[in-house]
């Protein structure tokens, strides 16, 4: 976004400390705009695209505490950086401020050369928030491209994710790891993209050296995702999701509990999704029939028996549920 059209909104019910604020940042060359209370900055900050908010603190009705808690407590608008600006000086006043999500605190009377430098400094931060926030949708819009082309994987990642989190919960991972899961399975196909689409797309069995082209989409989605700072949590999954618990996966061999517990999650929810998904050269199986073959298969030491028992009990629970997710059950 270019640095001129920035929207910076002062906040504040006295008329008079707006204008001095705008005097304040008046050579800044940032665009301005002004609302008298909390309920009609709300509504400028639903309504228009604004990049900073200058916000006071006491005010009639709702108050900057109340306002930026309604900021930060929305997807859409949870990334504005606020800065609240009050007379006040307690303690008590500034965890109030933390506590609603606030990014920075000014107090009256300002410093004019402080208060240009935390409004830099947040919207720089703010600007690359946004370049992140967009390297991730690109990658994610990848991984989704991939499959959009392939009537038989058409939603695979998405399914694999839906299936992932519901064991992830059931076995009672924590909020943090069920979004790393979600995320890591989305991407866990990512290195498809190195491969030969001919070979992805080849409507049959494969040969020995197709196989052994295939199997390099854990090595390459691991290079892909290796300088992204925010997919560094999704690479085990994405490098160990064909490995199996008795040594013979790819690309590593490891066995077990070297096998990291996201990834065995991952692989579970994958086989289930392929076995239920039609392919060229059979058609898609019950989910009676895919359990009776994962189960064997966990016995013999591919997957883990606890995550497939924890994967039928979820699927056998109730269809509802799943269909709401978006996950058909065959
Ligand atoms: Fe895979
Ligand atoms: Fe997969």
């Amino acid at each position: 976004m270019d640095r001129e059209t920035e929207t910076i909104l002062i906040v504040d019910d006295n008329p008079q400390n707006i204008v001095i604020l705008e005097m304040h940042i008046s050579n800044l060359g940032y665009n301005v705009v002004k609302a008298q209370s909390g309920k009609k900055a709300l509504n400028y900050i639903y309504s228009e695209p604004i990049d900073l908010v200058l916000l006071d603190v006491m005010m009639p009705e709702l108050d900057g505490y109340e306002v930026c808690k309604r900021i930060k407590n929305k997807d859409e608008t949870r990334f504005i950086p606020v800065i609240m600006v009050s007379a006040l000086k307690d303690v008590e006043d500034r965890i109030k401020g933390i506590e609603a999500g606030a990014d920075d605190f000014l107090s009256k009377p300002y410093n004019k050369i402080e208060l240009q430098t935390r409004i830099k400094s947040l919207l720089k931060v703010k600007r690359l928030n946004e370049e992140l926030e967009q390297t991730r949708n690109v990658i994610y819009s990848l991984a989704t491209a991939l499959e959009a082309n392939d009537p038989y994987t058409h939603g695979h990642s998405n399914r694999v994710s839906n299936l992932s989190v519901e064991i992830a919960k059931l076995i009672g991972l924590s909020k943090k790891e069920q979004k790393t899961i979600k995320e890591a399975s989305i991407l866990h196909d990512i290195g498809k993209i190195g491969i030969n689409v001919s070979i992805i797309h080849k409507p049959g069995p494969l040969t020995q050296e197709e196989y052994s082209v295939i199997k390099e989409h854990p090595v390459i989605g691991e290079k892909i995702c290796s300088h992204l700072k925010f997919a560094q949590p999704m690479i085990p999954v994405i490098r160990h999701h064909h490995e199996r618990i008795d040594g013979k996966g790819y690309p590593d061999g490891l066995k077990g509990e070297e096998i990291p517990l996201h990834a065995k999650i991952v692989a579970v929810a994958d086989a289930y999704d392929a076995f239920t998904s039609k392919r060229p050269y059979r058609k898609e199986l019950s989910s009676e029939e895919t359990f009776s073959i994962i189960r064997e298969e966990a016995i013999k030491g591919r997957w883990d028996r606890d995550i497939v028992e924890s994967l039928y009990s979820i699927v056998t629970k109730g269809f509802g549920e799943f269909e709401s997710a978006g996950i058909t059950i065959k």
